[in-house]
C-alpha cells in the first residue's frame, strides 16, 4: 500500500484494503488530536479555494496545524492572480513551489484531476465541481463505522439532491466496496447521476424512490444533503425541487431507535433544528471526524505514516 506522494483525485482510486487503512490510521489520530504533534514540522500545506468552505478548508488547516505543519492558500479566487485572469494550471504550477501539499476546491468537474497531473506535489480534492468529495466521503465512513461498529450489514439511504451533490458520489463509490442495501431517495429531476449508478448497483442492492417514508422504517444510516440551488441552471427547476425533503421528530418517530442521521453539511432547512438534540443526530460529530480524518490522509500522503 503506497500513500506517500500519491493524490486523493476519487475515492474510486482507493481499494476497500487502502479504505480501511486510511479509517483505522484516522482513529490513531484521536489521541494525536487532543495532544498535539509535530509529525508534520516543517511541511507546508497550501489551501487553494475557488469555491466557499467552512468545514472543508477549515478542517484541513486545523488538521496541519495539530501535526506541527504551516498553512498557506486563499478562501476565494477574487483576492489572488486568478482575478487578474491567471488559470488554474499556471496557479497550481506556482503555489506548487511553496507548499508540500495542495488541497483543491474549484467548481469545475476534472479540476483536481488536472491539478494533479499538473502539479510535482500531491493534489487533494476538497471538492471538484457536483462530481465528487473523496475526502468527504471518507469522514462519512469513519464517522459509519464508529457510530455503528460496521459498515458490512447496513441498510443506508442517501436523501436529497443526489444529481448535483458532489459527496453522494464520492459515498456512493465507497460504500458500494462493503456489503450494504443503499437506497437512494431524490426528487425525479434530482436522480443519482447514472454513470455512478451504472458503477455501484453490480456490486450492492441499490434501489431508487422519491418516497423517504417506504425506507424510513428499516434503514440504519440516514445521509441528508441539501439542495444545491448554485448547481441549477435554471432556478425555476430549484423551485420545484426546493424544501422536498424535511427531516423532524416525526421522521425520527417513524424510524429504528438506533438510527444515525448523517449530513456533510451545509444545511438550509432539509433537517429541522429540533433534531439536533436528539441522539440520532451525529452530523456535529461527523464535522469532528473531519479533523482527525484529514489529519491522517496529510500524514499519509505526505509521507509521515506508513
Ligand atoms: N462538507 C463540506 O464540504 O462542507 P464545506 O462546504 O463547508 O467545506
Amino acid at each position: 500500500m503506497k500513500f506517500h506522494g500519491r493524490d486523493i483525485i476519487s475515492i474510486e482510486d482507493f481499494s476497500r484494503e487502502e479504505i480501511t487503512y486510511i479509517l483505522n490510521t484516522s482513529k490513531t489520530m484521536e489521541a494525536v488530536a487532543s495532544k498535539g504533534s509535530d509529525m508534520l514540522k516543517g511541511k507546508i500545506l497550501a489551501t487553494l479555494f475557488f469555491e466557499p468552505s467552512t468545514r472543508t478548508r477549515l478542517s484541513f488547516e486545523a488538521a496541519m496545524l495539530k501535526l506541527g505543519g504551516s498553512v498557506i492558500g486563499f478562501a476565494e479566487a477574487e483576492i489572488a492572480s486568478v482575478k487578474k485572469g491567471e488559470n488554474l494550471a499556471d496557479t497550481v504550477r506556482t503555489v506548487e513551489n511553496y507548499a508540500d501539499v495542495i488541497a483543491l476546491r474549484h467548481p469545475l468537474d476534472g479540476a483536481a484531476k488536472l491539478a494533479a497531473e499538473l502539479a510535482k506535489v500531491p493534489i487533494v480534492n476538497g471538492g471538484s465541481g457536483s462530481e465528487e468529495h473523496p475526502t468527504q466521503a471518507l469522514i462519512d465512513l469513519y464517522t459509519v463505522q464508529k457510530e455503528k461498529g460496521k459498515i458490512d450489514g447496513l441498510k443506508v439511504a442517501l436523501v436529497g439532491d443526489l444529481r448535483y451533490g458532489r459527496t453522494v458520489h464520492s459515498l456512493a463509490y465507497a460504500l458500494s466496496l462493503y456489503d450494504i442495501e443503499l437506497h437512494l431517495i431524490s426528487p425525479e429531476t434530482l436522480r443519482m447521476r447514472r454513470e455512478v449508478l451504472r458503477a455501484i448497483q453490480n456490486k450492492i442492492a441499490v434501489t431508487e424512490d422519491s418516497n423517504l417514508e417506504k425506507v424510513i422504517p428499516k434503514i440504519d444510516v440516514l445521509y441528508v444533503t441539501r439542495i444545491q440551488k448554485e448547481r441549477f441552471p435554471d432556478l425555476a427547476e430549484y423551485a420545484k425541487v426546493k424544501g422536498t425533503y424535511k427531516i423532524d421528530l416525526k421522521t425520527v418517530a417513524a424510524a429504528k431507535k438506533d438510527l444515525t442521521i448523517l449530513h456533510p453539511l451545509p444545511r438550509v432547512d432539509e433537517i429541522a433544528p429540533e433534531v439536533d438534540s436528539t441522539p440520532q443526530a451525529r452530523y456535529f460529530q461527523q464535522v469532528y471526524n473531519g479533523v482527525v480524518v484529514r489529519m491522517a490522509l496529510l500524514a499519509l500522503v505526505l509521507g509521515a505514516v506508513r
